[in-house]
C-alpha cells in the first residue's frame, strides 16, 4: 500500500491549525532498536506533513508521542514512568495531546493498563500505524475523545511514509518487518509480527534516493535481515539484495543487522569479500555459549556451527570484526553455562558487546521456565563478560595503532579540539583536524588508543 495524501489530510492539517492558538510543537521519542528509531523518524515525517514543528523537549509540547520498545521490562517501566511525568504538563496545558505507539501497545495487558492508570493518554497506535496518526489525531479534536487502536496484526506494507531523518549522511533502511524465529524467550514476534519483506524495487529506488542525497552510510534493517525475500513475487536472498545494492555508484558505505547465525550464510560472507562498500563487521548475536541453553532459546545453532562460520569469515577477510549480543541469566543457566559462554567470547573476540541480563517477558515459553538463579548471580555473570570483552577490546584498539585508517566523521568528538568519525570496522576514532569534515570520509592517522577509543590527527596525504 502506499501512504498517501489522504482526502482527510487537508481537513486534519486545517483541524490541527485551528485547534492551537500558535503553530504547534511535537516531541517524540523512540525507545529501543533501530527499527524504531526509523518507525519515529517516519512519525516524524508525518506530524511535519500536518504542520506541526519538532522540538526536543516534552515541555512546552504540544503533542507528545512515546514510541516504545517491548523487548525488557526494564524498558517498559522506563516508559511507563514518563508518562506519568507528563500528567503535570497537561495540567499546565489542557490542550496538550499525548500518543503512545510501538511495540508495548501490541500487548492488549498495557492497552488495557493506559486506559486504566493513564486515562491522560489521548492516543494509543500500533507499530504499524503511522499511516493512521493523521486520521487519529483529527478524530481527537474532532469528537475530543480518546483514540485507541486496539492490538492488532496488520500485515500489508505502507509504502513511501514522510520521513524526517535524523542525519543528513547516516540512514536506516528497512529491508522486512517481523520475525518468524520465536526464539523463546522474545517478545518481537508477537509485538511485530510475522516476517514480511518490502520489494527489491522499493529498497532499491528508497537506496538510490538516499544515495543522490548525499546519504554516505546506509544501514539495512530487519530482525533478521538473512531470511530476506521469502514469500516475494521475485523472491531473492539477502546477499543478492546486499551485492545488488553494494554495485550502486556512489561513495558510500553499506552496513547490515540484525544476521541470525542460523541464516547467515557462506555466501553472505563471499559477498562481503567481494565488494568493498559492504563495512567489515559483522553483528551475530550468539546470545550464549552453551549448547543447552541455546536449546532452550530455540536459537536453532549450535556453538560448533557458529563458530564454524566465525572461523570461515576470518578466513575469508582477515579484516572482519564481529559483535554479538549476549543474554545472561536465562532460566536454567548455570556457573557451567555461563562459563562457555565466557569461552567462545574469548575465541571469537568481539569488538563491540551487547549484553542483557535475561528479562522475563509475558506470553513468551521462556517465562515459563522455572529460573532460580539469584540476580545478583546474574549480575556478577555480566560484569565478568564485560571485563572479558573490555580486555579484548582494549588490545584490539592497541593493534590499530599505526594504521591509516577511513573514518565517516560524526562530528565533534568527546575529546576537546578532536572530531570524532566510526571505521569500517565499527571502531570509533577521534582526531585533530583543522577543519570540519562532518558527514564525510577522510583518512586519520590513529597515534594512540583511550581503553577502547582510538586517537590520531586527520592524514595529510588523503588516500590509501
Ligand atoms: N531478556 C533479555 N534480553 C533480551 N533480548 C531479547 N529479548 C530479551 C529478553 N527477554 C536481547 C537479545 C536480542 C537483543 C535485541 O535483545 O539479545 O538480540
Ligand atoms: Fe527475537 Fe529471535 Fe526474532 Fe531476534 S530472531 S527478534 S531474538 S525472536
Amino acid at each position: 500500500m502506499d501512504y498517501q495524501n489522504f482526502v482527510e489530510q487537508d481537513r486534519v492539517i486545517d483541524a490541527i491549525a485551528n485547534y492551537y492558538e500558535t503553530p504547534p510543537l511535537a516531541y517524540m521519542h523512540s525507545f529501543g532498536c533501530q527499527q524504531n528509531v526509523n518507525d519515529g523518524e517516519k512519525i516524524k515525517g508525518v506530524l511535519v506533513q500536518l504542520g506541526y514543528g519538532l522540538t526536543d523537549r516534552a515541555e512546552g509540547a504540544d503533542l507528545v508521542i512515546f514510541n516504545t520498545c517491548a523487548v525488557r521490562e526494564h524498558a517498559e517501566q522506563r516508559v511507563f514512568g514518563n508518562i506519568g511525568a507528563l500528567k503535570n504538563l497537561k495540567v499546565a496545558n489542557p490542550k496538550m495531546m499525548i500518543a503512545v505507539c510501538g511495540c508495548m501497545v501490541q500487548q492488549k495487558t498495557v492497552v488495557d493498563k493506559i486506559k486504566q492508570s493513564y486515562p491522560y493518554v489521548d492516543i494509543v497506535f500500533g507499530v504499524n500505524g503511522i499511516d493512521q496518526l493523521p486520521h487519529m489525531i483529527g478524530e481527537r479534536i474532532r469528537t475530543r475523545k480518546k483514540v485507541i487502536m486496539e492490538p492488532a496484526e496488520r500485515t500489508e506494507l505502507v509504502e513511501n511514509l514522510p520521513i524526517h531523518r535524523d542525519s543528513s549522511f547516516k540512514a536506516w533502511l528497512p529491508i522486512m518487518y517481523g520475525c518468524d524465529n520465536f526464539c523463546s524467550y522474545c517478545i518481537v514476534p508477537f509485538v511485530r509480527g510475522r516476517e514480511r519483506s518490502r520489494s527489491a524495487e522499493n529498497i532499491l529506488a528508497e537506496f538510490r534516493a538516499l544515495i543522490q542525497s548525499g546519504y554516505k552510510e546506509i544501514t539495512l534493517l530487519g530482525q533478521n535481515v538473512n531470511s530476506y525475500g521469502k514469500g516475494l513475487d521475485h523472491p531473492m536472498d539477502f546477499a543478492d539484495l546486499l551485492a545488488m545494492l553494494a554495485e550502486e555508484p556512489g561513495d558510500f558505505r553499506l552496513r547490515f543487522m540484525t544476521s541470525h547465525p542460523k541464516d547467515a550464510s557462506r555466501k553472505l560472507i563471499d559477498t562481503i569479500a567481494t565488494h568493498d562498500k559492504i563495512c567489515n563487521n559483522l553483528h551475530l548475536p550468539v546470545q550464549s555459549g552453551s549448547d543447552s541453553i541455546l536449546a532452550q532459546m530455540n536459537r536453532k545453532y549450535n556453538v560448533t556451527e557458529y563458530l564454524s562460520l566465525i572461523r570461515y569469515a576470518k578466513e575469508r577477510i582477515p579484516e572482519m570484526t564481529f559483535s554479538s549480543d549476549i543474554i545472561v541469566g536465562f532460566p536454567g543457566e548455570t556457573e557451567e553455562d555461563f562459563e562457555k559462554t565466557l569461552e567462545l567470547v574469548r575465541e571469537v573476540g568481539y569488538v563491540q558487546l551487547f549484553t542483557f541480563i535475561y528479562s522475563k517477558r509475558t506470553g513468551t515459553k521462556a517465562a515459563m521456565m522455572p529460573d532460580s538463579t539469584p540476580y545478583s548471580a546474574k549480575t556478577a555473570r555480566i560484569s565478568k563478560l564485560l571485563n572479558l570483552h573490555e580486555e579484548f577490546a582494549v588490545n584490539f584498539a592497541e593493534k590499530m595503532v599505526g594504521r591509516k585508517v577511513r573514518v565517516l566523521v560524526d562530528g565533534l568528538g568527546k575529546i576537546e579540539g578532536t572530531w570524532s568519525g566510526r571505521l569500517e570496522n565499527n571502531l570509533v576514532a577521534e582526531f585533530s583536524a583543522p577543519e570540519n569534515h562532518t558527514g564525510k570520509f577522510v583518512w586519520v592517522n590513529i597515534t594512540g588508543h583511550r581503553g577502547i577509543l582510538l586517537t590520531g590527527s586527520i592524514a595529510e596525504e588523503q588516500g590509501e
